[in-house]
């Protein structure tokens, strides 16, 4: 029996026919376990919004530039920690780089949270923006090749829900310690979830995968047999091992029958971040302040943007493995447009927010925030988890990875400057075209991938999705 021809209605929480419930404990503690790392990735790039406010004061007063440093440097950090992982973890595998990133996560957060001078903090940040980084590439394609296809999608969707609850999390961390305006615990309370990971990390086996790859066959059964119905362990070492027979290198990711799969990954990685969502995520509250709320409404909407951005992510996990990835990723794309064209239609009476049209901004931002985490948001990160050839899926999905972080670096300096420039009313229409150019391109070129092994995805990519970019015919059932 081939691994993709699995019962098509199980879900997470469903028992499968043939899976033992040990089974699917194990994946789903292999999968939990590994979020951590997402959920480092989300609290570290929210908690420094807040943070923000009160280190000024303890540094004696930071220009506005001091401020973007510390800011956005986590992302340049989480540039060249996505390049290296990818690396990293063809070569030593997927365990060990975690917990390598384990690591330099309680390193980083320790250092900001002990830091004596501005530049030792300048510093810290980048070190977590390494770990960031690593873990954004890291934690789905371990969670990729560990899953069954059935229920793959839900389990690398983990990751997306990790990194949403991380946000809110320190949302709601920054503002518990407002009152006591104790930065350094909001950093420094991340080491809780870094040591959780590496601790959790050693309880895990490598991926299953990458030891096919080594030929470490023997040692991939013994973790396939934690992880799958007998049936199914012979099929998948075959065809695993048949893919990483084929002569791909990393000088191949632009061989021709990669490099469809490598646009798509870019292409969706760049969307991702050019529709406009950090800008939400990270500058909320001063949109809104700047747009007349009072602090503690602004502050409010922007935990209840975060909240929402969790269940929709819920919502998204649910149905990934039975609607498919691209009815939601269209849909999600979609209601993107609709929430950025409601945002800047309650700007067009002016750059402040008065009476319904406060409102109307909120309403819109969060129809935009909830469609991104039924879509767009889980969807990219799964999507190059899952359409990479093995023998250079490490690599390819670090290049995805980086253009997402260089991506979202451009975005978040560039944001206050455009808004400036052409106003929020402009900015919003801005992100509502961009958003409208990435529905266009996905419904175009993302091909479905519910259900099918990643070999066979591999396989129809490689063969059926030619240079056109034409997307493969619907999965056989
Ligand atoms: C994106 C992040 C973003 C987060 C928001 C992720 O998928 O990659 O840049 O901050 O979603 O939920």
């Amino acid at each position: 029996m081939s691994v993709e021809d699995k019962s098509s209605s199980d879900d997470l929480t469903a028992s499968s026919a043939s899976g033992p419930v040990n089974v699917r404990r194990h994946v789903i503690g292999a999968a939990a376990v590994t979020a951590l790392g997402g959920l480092l990735f989300g609290y570290d790039t929210g908690v420094v919004s807040g943070a923000l406010l009160f280190l000024k004061q303890d540094f004696g007063g930071l220009t506005s530039f001091q401020q973007e440093l510390v800011t956005s440097l986590l992302l340049v950090g989480a540039m060249i920690g996505a390049f290296g992982a990818g690396k990293v973890a063809d070569r030593i595998g997927r365990r060990p780089t975690l917990l390598v990133t384990a690591l330099v996560f309680a390193v980083g957060v320790l250092l900001a949270a002990f830091s004596p001078v501005y530049w030792v903090l300048v510093l810290a940040r980048v070190v977590i923006g390494l770990a960031v980084g690593s873990a954004s590439m890291t934690v789905p394609l371990y969670i990729g090749e560990v899953a069954p296809p059935r229920i793959r999608g839900g389990l690398v969707s983990l990751n997306q829900l990790a990194i949403t609850s991380g946000i809110l999390m320190s949302y709601l961390v920054d503002y518990g310690l407002a009152s006591s305006a104790n930065w350094r615990l909001m950093f420094g309370l991340a080491v809780i979830p870094a040591v959780l990971l590496f601790v959790g990390m050693l309880t895990q086996r490598e991926s299953p995968h990458w030891l096919i790859r080594q030929g470490r066959e023997d040692e991939a059964r013994v973790v396939l047999r934690r992880l799958r119905d007998d049936g199914d362990i012979d099929a998948e070492i075959a065809e695993v091992k048949e893919v990483a027979a084929r002569r791909v290198s990393a000088r191949d990711l632009l061989a021709k029958g990669v490099r469809p799969a490598l646009w798509v990954g870019v292409l969706m990685a760049i969307f991702q971040q050019i529709t406009g969502i950090n800008t939400i995520i990270y500058y909320a509250p001063s949109l809104l302040q700047g747009a007349g709320l009072g602090n503690s409404a602004a502050l409010l909407a922007n935990v209840v943007n975060g909240a929402v951005n969790v269940g929709m992510t819920v919502v998204a996990i649910r149905l990934l493995d039975r609607t498919g990835r691209r009815p939601l990723l269209l849909t999600g794309t979609a209601g993107m447009v609709v929430g950025m064209v409601i945002t800047a239609l309650a700007f067009l009476g002016g750059d402040q927010l008065h009476g319904w049209n406060a409102y109307l901004g909120i309403a819109g931002l969060l129809i935009y925030t909830g469609s991104f985490a039924v879509g767009l948001g889980p969807v990219f990160w799964l999507m190059i988890a899952e359409i990479y050839p093995l023998r250079i899926r490490g690599q390819a999905m670090s290049v995805a990875t980086i253009a997402n972080w260089g991506a979202n670096f451009l975005v978040t300096i560039s944001f206050l400057t455009l808004v400036n420039a052409i106003t929020p009313k402009g900015v919003f229409f801005l992100f509502g075209f961009t958003s409208l150019v990435a529905l266009v391109y996905f419904a175009k070129r993302v091909p479905e991938t519910k259900q099918r092994s990643l070999q066979q995805i591999e396989r129809d990519l490689g063969a059926q999705m030619s240079e056109d970019g034409t997307p493969p015919p619907a999965p056989r059932r």
